[in-house]
């Protein structure tokens, strides 16, 4: 088992019970790891690099990063920048991933996710665009598309580390509550939470896109290590469901609890329901 040193009582049950362990890094942050983590001592030593992602940028420079949008990870994409000012690490080498984009939307749309990844980190460090990959939101053959791009997954060998927001509804990527655990890269109509959710973005509730194309629940599991990150009370049920709640497709992200190598980040608030 997984040695534990600092876990937030009520979470005790699940040590015995559940298929995570807890771990508290500061009074804000708490940390959740899989049992069977392989880098767990690593892991903790490490937890402010890898947080940042910045981890496997030293031991892998040419590693393959799975990306996540959303308001969440921005503080991380900073993190990194500032990592890559300072000199401590380089995307030269790197190739990147994003999980979902809009559809449709066009790139230059500022809402965009290409737009987002450009903004926050592309356009601030070295990575050569070349070797980013963002669904394309204008795609015509989008059937086409989306197996070109699961292609281009698999050529790049998956992701070494995939980085996840969860949405209110538990969705991870735009893997939407459904009957069944997607698989590939797909569109999918995204659902009245999400749009209400993503609303604020954009001038009208109108202009919210319907749908997105998205990596299956699938592609995002084959990742070798997942980070997932969430703050604040609205994904205090999503968390809660993800870790407590059986694995079923009504929480997308309740397939977490099968991986073997999944670091989860979340404040108090996230967490007030565990
Ligand atoms: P958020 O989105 O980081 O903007 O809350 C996360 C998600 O919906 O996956």
């Amino acid at each position: 088992r997984t040695r534990v040193t600092a876990v937030k009582g009520r979470c005790l049950n699940l040590l015995t019970n559940g298929p995570f362990c807890f771990r508290r890094v500061n009074r804000d942050c708490l940390i959740i790891i899989t049992q069977q983590s392989r880098f767990v001592n690593t892991f903790f030593h490490f937890f402010e690099n890898i947080f940042s992602g910045c981890f496997f940028l030293i031991i892998k420079p040419d590693c393959v990063l799975g990306l996540a949008t959303g308001d969440t990870p921005i503080g991380m994409y900073n993190e990194l920048v500032a990592k890559y000012e300072a000199g401590e690490i380089d995307f030269s080498a790197v190739r990147s991933i994003n999980l979902d984009e809009y559809y449709p939307i066009s790139p230059d749309n500022d809402q965009s996710y290409r737009y987002f990844m450009n903004k926050h980190l592309f356009d601030r460090v070295n990575i050569d665009k070349a070797n980013t990959r963002v669904p394309d939101g204008t795609a015509e053959n989008v059937r086409e598309f989306c197996s070109a791009y699961e292609a281009h997954l698999d050529a790049l060998g998956g992701t070494d580390v995939q980085v996840l927001g969860i949405g209110r509804n538990g969705h991870i990527g735009f893997n939407e509550p459904a009957d069944e655990f997607t698989a590939g890269t797909y569109k999918v109509k995204l659902t009245d939470s999400t749009i209400e959710a993503n609303k604020i973005y954009f001038d009208h509730e109108e202009d919210v896109p319907r749908y997105a194309i998205t990596m299956g629940v699938e592609s995002i599991i084959n990742a070798k290590e997942i980070i997932l990150i969430a703050e604040g009370k609205a994904k205090a049920q999503a968390i809660h469901d993800m870790i407590k709640g059986e694995i079923s497709p009504s929480c997308p992200a309740s397939i977490l609890q099968k991986h073997d190598n999944v670091h989860i980040f979340i404040d108090k608030d996230a967490a007030s329901l565990l």
